[in-house]
C-alpha cells in the first residue's frame, strides 16, 4: 500500500488526540437508533475496545427506543410519545425494563466482550446509581412510569473503571418508594457524564446530528439550541438529546457531540480527526 502524505497526516492527528485522552472518562451514549444492523453493532463494539486499550475510559449509556417499541407493539401493548418522551404504564414498563436491561444491554456486553472487552452491563438500579421520582410534564400531562433523575451514585462506575471494566448502563432508575422508572437514554447519559466529571460526551443517533432545514448544524450554542427548541426546528427525540448536551457543556463537561451512529466507525472520527463530525454543542 502506498502511505500517501495524506494518510502520515492523518495518522499525525490521530496519534496526538490519544494523549489527550488518556485516563480521561468519556460517556458515549448509544442510541437505540443507531442500532440498525449486526456489522454496525459489531463496529461500534470495536471502536469501544480499542478506545480503552488506548487508555481511554468509556462509560456506554444505551437507549432502545425502537426495540422497547416493537416488544411492546408484539405484546399488543400502546405506544405513544408526547414530546419526544415515551408515555409508560406498568405493564409497558415490564417491557421497557425488561428489554432494556435485558436483551439490549446484554446483546452490548456480548459484542464488547467478543471483541476482548471486559464489558459488565449495570441498570440505574445497581449499585443505586440512578435515583429518580416521577417526571412532572409540562401541562399536566401523565408520562406515567416515566422518570426523571433526583441523584445519580457514580460509585460503582468509578470501581468498576479503576479496575479496568466497561460499564454499560440502561436507563432505568430506582425511586424512594421502590418503584421503577424509564428514563430517557439522552438524560440518564449527561447526568451521568457530569457525576463522573467526564471530558467529554458523544451522543450517537441515526442523523447527522442536528438539522435544521436539512442542513446540517456543525456547532450549536446554547442560546442558539435553546432557541431552536422552543421554535420547535429541534423536536421528537432530537430535543431530550440537546438539551442533555446543554446540561453537560454548563456543567463542566467540555465537549458534548452529537453524530450519526449508523455511520461505520463514526466514533473513531469524532474522537481522532481536527474536524470531527456532528453537531457540537458550546456554550
Ligand atoms: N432538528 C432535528 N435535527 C435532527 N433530528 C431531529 C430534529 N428534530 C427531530 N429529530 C429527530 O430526532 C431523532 C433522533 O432521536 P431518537 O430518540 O429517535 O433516537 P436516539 O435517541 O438516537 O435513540 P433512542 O431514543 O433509542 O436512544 C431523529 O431521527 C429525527 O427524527
Ligand atoms: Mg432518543
Amino acid at each position: 500500500m502506498m502511505f500517501t502524505e495524506e494518510n502520515k497526516n492523518l495518522l499525525l492527528e490521530a496519534l496526538s488526540y490519544i494523549k489527550r485522552f488518556n485516563d480521561k472518562i468519556v460517556v458515549i451514549k448509544y442510541g437505540g437508533a443507531a442500532m440498525i444492523d449486526e456489522q454496525l453493532k459489531h463496529s461500534f463494539a470495536q471502536d469501544i475496545v480499542l478506545l480503552q486499550s488506548l487508555g481511554m475510559l468509556p462509560v456506554i449509556v444505551h437507549g432502545g427506543g425502537p426495540e422497547v417499541s416493537k416488544a411492546m407493539e408484539q405484546l399488543g401493548q400502546e405506544v405513544s410519545f408526547i414530546d419526544g418522551l415515551r408515555v409508560t404504564s406498568s405493564e409497558n414498563l415490564k417491557v421497557a425494563e425488561m428489554v432494556l436491561s435485558g436483551t439490549i444491554n446484554k446483546e452490548i456486553i456480548t459484542h464488547l466482550n467478543t471483541f476482548g472487552g471486559k464489558a459488565v452491563g449495570v441498570s440505574g438500579k445497581d449499585g443505586l446509581l440512578i435515583e429518580a421520582r416521577k417526571k412532572q410534564h409540562a401541562g399536566g400531562v401523565d408520562l406515567g412510569y416515566v422518570g426523571e433523575i433526583e441523584s445519580v451514585n457514580p460509585e460503582l462506575l468509578l470501581v468498576l473503571l479503576k479496575q479496568g471494566f466497561l460499564p454499560v448502563v440502561s436507563p432505568i432508575g430506582l425511586g424512594k418508594d421502590g418503584v421503577t422508572y424509564n428514563i430517557n437514554a439522552d438524560t440518564t447519559a449527561s447526568r451521568i457524564a457530569v457525576a463522573l466529571g467526564a471530558y467529554k460526551i458523544i451522543f450517537m443517533t441515526d442523523v447527522d446530528g442536528v438539522l435544521e432545514d436539512g442542513k446540517l448544524r456543525g456547532q450549536l450554542s446554547v442560546v442558539e439550541a435553546e432557541k431552536l427548541i422552543k421554535k420547535n426546528v429541534i423536536s421528537g427525540g432530537m430535543a431530550p438529546k440537546v438539551s442533555a448536551g446543554l446540561f453537560c457543556v454548563k456543567n463542566g463537561v467540555e465537549s458534548a457531540q452529537i453524530i450519526n451512529g449508523t455511520d461505520p466507525h463514526s466514533v473513531i472520527a469524532e474522537l481522532f480527526t481536527d474536524k470531527g463530525i456532528g453537531t457540537q454543542i458550546v456554550l
